[in-house]
């Protein structure tokens, strides 16, 4: 092994060479393509489940058929791909979450990932061993001790049981973001300040229930020597999306990843999603007119997101970011982290993850 230095992230049974998991990104962005080649590379690489049924041609007709027909073929490709591990990114505010987390079990994604939203009720599949395969393991995404500890009381009231591991996201992640607007500039809510306090909820479970669920911190995490820091500070892992945007694997359109080598530190805005949350996202014509009032008419046959205002949106999320990720930025905008801006080239995911790795070794030698 060339690297020595890094820990190995291991979560239950599965273990992944290197402790960096991609971030799910939606819509469309990290699909077969990107996960299977961070797979390759040792990490854990994820599908994104939200808006994954929106290319396929009966979408408009039949969302939820599309969505569960879209995630299992992408799992099936990864894993014609790779023999590494995959995951699948499930937002808990998608209308079809239940039956996206049936189908990913069903195709034996190896952790499914719950973001945007507390994940209270445990999905039953989650419990069932499959034969001869180990157990799909669950991991909740966080931006809080609180959030955390009302969920590993939940589930250890309710059902004797924890959660496998769980991602802490910071204020400066791309895409939707689990704080307000006032706490994503307030230290309080700094990741560097958020993980500790999540590590100190965790432990007792771990206690408790006699195993090791590891804590994974994500948002904002751009180099080798962040990797360091943050486990350094108490994480097993780290969980990236922005960086592995600029790669070629990067399933969203050559457009879309060359807004972020454009794009500048200043263009990197804070929006009100229809969603109900605030998100990250590079500034453009696109969002400029809706911030000055200009509504985007649109049809909503379903409602895909629970907590959408679709009577009051001045858009549809999920045809704006399906533009974005075809390349069509006029008619769309692409969500990306804090640190977008220092995306100055696309390279490959073996590139990407050998500079990563490098940059760990230097900053653990120091
Ligand atoms: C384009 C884009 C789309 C994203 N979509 C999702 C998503 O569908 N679900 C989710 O839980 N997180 C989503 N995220 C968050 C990432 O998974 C990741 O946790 C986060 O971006 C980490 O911060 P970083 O981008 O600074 O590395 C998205 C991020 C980006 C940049």
């Amino acid at each position: 092994m060339r690297f020595t230095k890094i820990p190995k992230l291991r979560i239950g049974d599965l273990e992944a060479h290197i402790p960096i998991i991609q971030g799910g990104m939606g819509v469309g962005i990290s699909l077969s393509g990107l996960a299977s080649a961070v797979a390759n590379e040792g990490g854990i690489g994820v599908i994104a489940a939200a808006g994954i049924g929106m290319c396929e041609p009966d979408f408009s007709k039949h969302f939820k058929e599309a969505n569960n027909r879209a995630l299992r073929r992408e799992i099936q490709k990864a894993r014609e791909m790779t023999t590494g591990i995959i995951g699948v990114n499930i937002m808990v505010a998608l209308s079809d979450c239940d039956d996206l987390v049936q189908a990913a079990v069903e195709e034996g994604a190896d952790v499914v990932f719950l973001g945007a939203g507390l994940p209270l009720r445990i999905p039953k599949t989650s419990l069932v061993n499959r034969p001869g395969k180990v157990t799909t393991k669950v991991v909740p995404i966080v931006s809080s001790a609180r959030a955390a500890k009302v969920i590993f009381q939940y589930w250890g009231k309710n059902y004797n049981h924890t959660p496998d591991a769980v991602v802490v996201e910071g204020p400066l992640a791309g895409g939707h973001l689990g704080f307000t607007k006032e706490q994503i500039n307030n230290p309080n809510h700094a990741l560097e300040k958020i993980l500790p306090e999540v590590v100190s909820v965790i432990k007792p479970y771990e206690q408790h229930f006699n195993k090791s669920i590891p804590v994974i911190a994500a948002g904002g995490i751009y180099t080798g020597a962040d990797i360091h820091k943050f486990i350094q500070l108490g994480a097993q892992g780290v969980q990236m999306g922005t960086r592995f945007v600029g790669t070629h694997e990067c399933d969203a359109s050559k457009d879309f990843k060359e807004a972020y080598v454009r794009c500048k530190k200043e263009d990197l805005v804070i929006i009100d999603s229809p969603v109900g949350l605030p998100g990250r996202a590079i500034q453009n014509r696109f969002l400029e007119e809706v911030s000055a009032g200009t509504k985007k008419p649109f049809k909503c046959p379903w409602k895909c997101l629970k907590t959408c205002d679709v009577e009051n949106a001045p858009y549809c999320i999920g045809v704006a970011l399906t533009n974005a990720k075809k390349g069509n930025l006029q008619k769309g905008f692409a969500f990306a982290g804090a640190n977008a801006y220092r995306v100055d080239k696309i390279i490959s995911v073996k590139e990407l993850i050998e500079t990563l790795l490098e940059e760990y070794e230097k900053a653990a030698c120091t």
